[in-house]
């Protein structure tokens, strides 16, 4: 049950060709599998083959063209060995097995959503269709014929480039896919039935014609326009940042309304969640924009970084996805503005990775074991997975990690790859020993940073103290140091990087063009500059060099100096946030007490002076509005939580703050009045992503939302309607405007399922406890559905992780409706469920009644019978 990354070993057989048929049909398609089985060189002949299942209906089998025998094949719902294969080195086995698309709500294999077929193999569900050897490292070549009605399903798609196509009589039809590039069985698809389709063409750099194809709900043919033009602009990143071209004639996207996750980089044939595609700026807010711009380019980077060159197991996994993850942010990056990408990309690595790795679902970026593995596509896995390759970019400089990216592609395209081999690359390409620093993808655990910096002016030296310490220890770290860049400079009085003179204490490399980095390897460093004329401030940590805590070692006057001078933008955001940060910790303290709460001249100052500086980008200066989330202050205070003091706290800081600037406030608002109509670019998403923020803030200054009301009813594009009925809905949860606001809301899309969820989503995070109740009642609102995954995490999900105050409301009804839920969805949808109960993963944080309400809740779900080997998994280790 449990499976070992020690354990690995190689299968005895392969697969080297796969042909497979669809007879489609909704309650009793047939697949058959005609499979060129290899045996692999030194295994015995006799040697039995054991392939996997997963509850299918076997109805037999041919070996070398002739009927299995009942002795010859053992055939249960999981698993079907053939007991003694043919001498042969090679052999053909035929198999066919039947499967119900109707019934399966796993959304795992092949299902149906909207009444089309539509399949999701990731990571293990290729065995739900056909046996197969259903792991990484079999790369097969995939010939897929498929037979449809044809009034049902006129399109018939799968991987690959289309071969041939035509009638069968009967009103069905068929259409046959190869895909000359070997591939492992989680990367097959198949989607059959009725969808509108946009069609453009991309020709590469060696000048291939490639055919693109979005398929979306008939009629929603113009909200795929903005996804296709990221598609466009991806293919082309791809070629001149990584010299990755595309490799097939066809490259399409299908959409769909039922999916487990955000979307699928299939070999050719991408399967979304239809939320990641659609938009317009009528149903689509920038966030929108922004996330599909994202995903598009995430799993189109997958065809190299992923299929091309794939996994050899799922212990792997971080190879594929912190690589991709890394390469759709610098995508993003050259796309908008790159600090508030970095800005924006380490607010999400701090909410979501780090509590994983504070609590107990810690794991290594690279797990050691798993007993399903569907819980590790996790925020470890895929986001501190990116920094791991963005430090390796740090370290090496944009030359050499180019070169070690190069080497990489060139010798392990076609392969099934380990994280030993990835890293290989680069140290060779760069002559660099990665051997501590191959310790990240290993020791699970956030390290902490304690620096400290002494300048003295008679021998003109700035003494530097680093330490670092996995804190807390995570049970079962090792606790070896970790080899961590951190970018840093000196800034001088004027604001402008000093020279470092001469250093001693750690080893400093600086690339061409970029930040100088010190190299911490060892338990503590003594740094010392010497030749250093004038006191510094010294700003570390550039770019976020590193995915560590650390306690901030300047004083607040430093930090107030670094957030208007430092030279790195994200450095100037980070010494802001983190003076937000202590004053909203001591507030929340002031608020258990009762004592008065106030934020200081220094941070009203700093805050309105990044706000009112229009030489900075509109997005950046958003972000420096933004106060940290109450969970980020939860994360801050790390143990004794109560939610509701934080929400205070926050409250009255916010207004006090906005009080304060109110005039420039003020200003930016009026002067960001929309003049032109709407674009998606990153410049009018500044403009109204700073007006926003600025109108959240006018209304907590003059605790009233009449400004809001004004807002939404001049809202002409969903970013600014939803922003201002958020604001209204969340302030005055109870008044007239808020109830009119959101009725208008369901009115406008009660036919739009992806844009009701937003006002779902509105209603969840009221933060207040009656939400409970509202949420509770939502369930059975008109346009909710238990089966739907999308509206399940619109309203569930968006309860328990982006509404502290209700979901952890004192009598535990907040825990009892979550728990209450997963249990209500784990028969139907396992994966959906066990994604939620990640939810509680911080339950112990908590001030000790709510602790013990929520560890009541978990314990008594944990009990319920028939619960999935999915969700008992982070059940148990939730407790554990
Ligand atoms: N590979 C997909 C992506 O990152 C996600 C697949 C998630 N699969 C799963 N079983 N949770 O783009
Ligand atoms: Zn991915």
């Amino acid at each position: 049950q449990v499976v070992r990354l020690d354990e690995y070993r190689p299968s005895d057989y392969l697969i080297d060709a796969t042909h497979l048929t669809f007879r489609l049909d909704p309650e009793r398609t047939h697949v058959t599998a005609r499979l060129t089985v290899r045996r692999r060189e030194g295994v015995a002949a006799g040697t039995p083959l054991s392939l996997d299942g997963d509850g299918l209906s076997f109805k037999g089998a041919r070996i070398n063209g002739e009927a299995a025998g009942d002795n010859a094949v053992s055939a249960t719902p999981d698993a079907l060995t053939i007991n003694e294969p043919p001498d042969g080195e090679t052999f053909t086995l035929e198999i066919e097995t039947v499967v119900d698309p109707t019934a399966n709500t796993q959304l795992m294999g092949l299902y149906r959503t909207s009444g089309n077929y539509c399949t999701q193999c990731e990571a293990e569900g290729f065995r739900r269709i056909t046996y197969f050897l259903d792991r990484p490292d079999i790369l097969s070549v995939y010939t897929v014929r498929i037979e449809g009605d044809r009034k049902d399903t006129p399109l018939l798609l799968s991987n690959g480039n289309p071969v041939e196509q035509g009638e069968l009589g009967d009103g069905r039809h068929f259409a046959v896919w190869h895909d000359p590039h070997p591939k492992p069985s989680y990367l097959f698809a198949l989607f059959a039935g009725s969808l509108g389709v946009v069609e453009d063409s991309f020709t590469t750099a060696s000048g291939r014609k490639v055919d693109l194809r979005i398929h979306v709900e008939q009629g929603k043919e113009a909200r795929a326009a903005y996804a296709m033009d990221a598609l466009k602009r991806s293919m082309a990143w791809d070629e001149e940042r990584f010299g990755r071209e595309y490799d097939l004639d066809i490259f399409q996207i299908v959409a769909v309304s039922d999916f487990n996750m955000g979307a699928m980089e299939n070999k050719g044939l991408n399967i979304f969640n239809d939320k990641y595609v659609l938009a317009d700026p009528e149903t689509a807010t920038d966030q929108d924009y922004a996330s599909i711009e994202a995903i598009i380019a995430h799993e189109y980077f997958h065809n190299w970084t992923g299929n091309r060159i794939t996994c050899r197991d799922w212990f792997q996994l971080c190879l594929k996805e912190g690589l991709t993850v890394f390469r759709d942010q610098e995508f993003s990056a050259d796309m908008r503005s790159r600090a508030v990408k970095r800005i924006s990309d380490v607010r999400v690595l701090r909410a979501h990775q780090f509590p994983e790795d504070a609590g107990p679902l810690a794991h290594p970026v690279r797990p050691k074991t798993y007993k399903e593995i569907n819980n590790f596509y996790t925020a470890t896995v895929y986001e501190k997975g990116a920094e791991i390759v963005r430090m390796l970019r740090t370290m090496l400089g944009e030359a050499g990690f180019s070169a070690g990216m190069d080497l990489y592609f060139a010798r392990h395209d076609g392969q099934a790859a380990t994280i030993e081999q990835f890293l290989a690359c680069f140290a060779e390409a760069t002559d660099t020993d990665l051997g501590q620093f191959a310790l990240w993808y290993e020791q699970p655990g956030t390290p902490n940073l304690s620096i400290g910096a002494r300048y003295d002016a008679d021998a003109r030296m700035l003494t530097v103290t680093v330490d670092q310490a996995l804190r807390p220890p995570v049970a079962g770290a090792s606790s070896a140091p970790l080899h961590i860049p951190v970018a840093f400079g000196l800034v001088g009085p004027d604001g402008a990087d000093m020279a470092l003179g001469e250093v001693e204490g750690a080893a400093i490399t600086q690339h061409p063009g970029e930040d100088a980095v010190m190299h911490i390897t060892a338990p503590r460093h003594l740094i010392v500059f010497s030749g250093i004329e004038v006191p510094p401030v010294l700003s570390v940590l550039r770019g976020f060099s590193a995915p560590v805590t650390r306690v901030p070692h300047a004083s607040v006057a430093d930090r107030a100096f670094l957030a208007r001078h430092d030279g790195d933008p994200f450095s100037r955001w980070e010494a802001l946030n983190s003076l937000v940060m202590d004053e909203l910790k001591a507030a929340t303290g002031a608020a258990r007490t009762g004592a008065e709460i106030a934020a200081s001249a220094t941070l009203t100052e700093s805050v309105a002076a990044l706000a009112g500086d229009s030489e900075l980008d509109n997005a950046y200066r958003a972000l420096c509005l933004t106060l940290p989330g109450e969970a980020d202050i939860a994360r801050e205070i790390g143990h004794d939580i109560d939610p509701d003091a934080i929400h205070v706290a926050r409250r009255a800081i916010s207004a006090q703050l906005s009080k304060a600037c109110e005039r420039v406030l003020a200003r930016v608002y009026h002067e960001l009045q929309p003049r032109r109509a709407y674009d998606p670019g990153a410049e009018g998403a500044g403009r109204r992503a700073l007006r926003n923020v600025a109108l959240t803030l006018l209304c907590h200054a003059a605790g009233s939302t009449d400004l809001a009301e004004r807002a939404l009813a001049a809202a002409d594009n969903m970013t600014d309607r939803a922003h201002a009925l958020t604001v209204l809905a969340h302030l005055a949860p109870d008044s007239e405007a808020a109830r009119r606001g959101l009725d208008a809301f369901r009115t406008a899309f009660r036919a739009e399922p992806i844009v009701l969820d937003k006002w779902f989503t509105m209603q969840a995070t009221v933060p207040r406890h009656e939400t409970v109740e509202t949420v509770q009642a939502l369930t059975r609102a008109p346009g909710f559905s238990w089966d739907n995954p999308n509206r399940i995490r619109a309203l569930v999900g968006a309860f328990a992780t982006g509404n502290p105050v209700a979901f952890n409301r004192p009598d535990g009804k907040g825990y009892e409706l979550l728990t209450g839920a997963i249990g209500r969805i784990d028969g139907a949808n396992p994966q959906v469920a066990a994604r939620l109960m990640t939810a509680m993963r911080s339950w112990r944080n908590l001030e000790r009644g709510r602790r013990q309400r929520a560890e009541a809740a978990i314990t008594a779900l944990g009990r319920k019978a028939h619960l999935s080997r999915d969700l008992k998994d982070i059940i148990e280790r939730t407790l554990a």
